[in-house]
């Protein structure tokens, strides 16, 4: 997602577009950082979106954003005006690029990725990934994956007094899971953690996330050179066996750094945040620990939790109007998923993690529409397998500090933390 490319999932979205615009050589160059009247759907006070978006939401689910610099942008705030952003298929692009060059952004390599495409090219894309998310293909990583979080988990467990949760369990879990699933080799994985993450943290300044961008597009091109002459057994091999002449070098790194990208920090922040949540419902850990509901606890924290707090930046393509407000062609629109998760239309108390609640419909934590999250199934498969074996493993776990000096991104598109310190037994 990355200003550019988001190439991964979830990524450079919205504030992307902003970022660059700070960015790059063009007469913005030099601004450091993004400022707060525009970064506020990114702030959260401790798990939940801050105050202001529940009276935004209420007041005008469609809501203008003080963008500078002539570009009109609204943000999003409201389930039902989501819905009918995301689903709309003759409404609004994804491509960026385009958009950027229109109004004088320089951008120096488009990274390409499903997150920036449109149609046609977005569905020929998409085509060649779907086969490697279906429930059939995936489920041969299922053993993989309990072998990993039990791998984890002793790792954890071996940590010392206090232990670090994120270090330890989370952030491995989904990084070991999509080197195997790409190919990629697990000793660049230090690499891909770091590219990964400053893509998406929109509090350090617009270049930080542009040059992971093209750090990790970099990286791919050289594996992928690698896997030309001999293909792999992991997605990045089937792709070039499969449609090796039919995709480029660029399109193809695309791809790949945006699953990497895509599945890395979303599922580590899941599982982080997520463990945090067990601790502090112990009944919730109790169902789990019994294997109780487990499918029904995995999407109420996802929704409640909505790591990916922002949709990518989607720009009008003609006049027309969400939720009853009039948008110009040319319209920046920003859906915050982490506001429109915790709209009355999720079912009463959306304030609260209820398990048992039934929505009419699913949450919007993985997006909605052509652009949903490819990965979800895979998302749920490893938190459905690490949660439960978690609080088997350490039934006494807990947290080490004070639940009030945890440190959380201040800005980041997707929310975490960079520790969570535990005492295991
Ligand atoms: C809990 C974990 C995850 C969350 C919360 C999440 C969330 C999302 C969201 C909200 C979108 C849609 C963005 C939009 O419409 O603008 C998205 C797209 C995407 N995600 Fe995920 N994701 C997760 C895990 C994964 C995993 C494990 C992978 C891959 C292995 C992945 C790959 C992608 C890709 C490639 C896209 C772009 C799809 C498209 O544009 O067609 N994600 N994700």
């Amino acid at each position: 997602m990355g200003l550019t490319s988001l190439v991964s999932a979830v990524r450079s979205q919205v504030l992307g577009s902003l970022a660059r615009r700070f960015a790059g050589d063009g007469p913005y160059a030099g601004l450091a950082l993004l400022p707060d009247r525009i970064l506020w759907p990114l702030h959260r006070d401790g798990l939940d979106p801050v105050e202001r978006m529940a009276e935004i939401r209420g007041r005008e689910p469609v809501s203008k954003l003080p963008v500078p610099f002539g570009i009109r942008a609204w943000l999003v705030t409201g389930d039902d005006a989501t819905r009918e952003v995301l689903g709309s298929l003759d409404g609004f692009s994804n491509d960026f690029g385009k958009f950027a060059g229109k109004v004088g952004i320089k951008i120096s390599a488009d990274p390409g990725g499903l997150g920036f495409a449109d149609p046609p090219d977005h569905t020929r894309l998409r085509r060649m990934l779907t086969p490697e998310f279906t429930m059939r293909r995936l489920s041969r990583l299922q053993p993989r994956i309990e072998a990993i979080v039990a791998d984890r988990l002793d790792a954890l467990g071996a940590a010392g007094a206090p232990a670090d949760l994120w270090h330890e369990w989370a952030l491995p879990i989904p990084a070991l899971t999509i080197c195997e699933l790409l190919g990629v080799p697990y000793a660049d994985r230090e690499y891909f953690e770091k590219v990964s993450m400053s893509r998406f943290d929109m509090g350090a300044g617009a270049h930080a996330p542009l040059d992971a961008v093209s750090e990790s597009l970099n990286y791919l091109d050289g594996l992928i050179k690698e896997q030309r002459r001999t293909p792999g057994d992991g997605l990045l091999g089937a792709l070039i066996r499969t449609h090796g002449d039919a995709i480029d070098d660029r399109e193809l790194a695309g791809l790949a750094d945006g699953v990497l990208t895509g599945g890395l920090e979303t599922s580590a922040s899941m599982l982080a945040l997520g463990a945090l949540a067990l601790m502090e419902d112990p009944a919730m850990a109790a169902q789990l620990r019994a294997g109780e509901n487990v499918d029904a606890i995995v999407d109420e924290l996802l929704r409640y939790l909505t790591v990916v707090q922002v949709a990518f930046p989607r720009v009008a393509i003609r006049d027309l109007e969400i939720g009853g407000v009039p948008i110009r062609t040319g319209d920046v629109v920003i859906c915050s998923l982490s506001g429109a998760n915790r709209d009355q239309q999720v079912g009463a108390d959306p304030e609260r993690i209820d398990p048992a609640r039934l929505p009419g419909r699913s949450h919007l934590a993985f997006g909605y529409g052509v652009h949903r999250c490819i990965g979800a199934e895979l998302a749920k498969m490893e938190l459905r397998t690490a949660f439960p074996a978690l609080v088997r493993r350490f039934p006494d776990l807990r947290m080490a500090v004070d639940p009030a000096e945890l440190q959380f991104r201040r800005a980041s598109i997707v929310f975490g933390m960079d520790s969570l310190p535990v005492h295991t037994v």
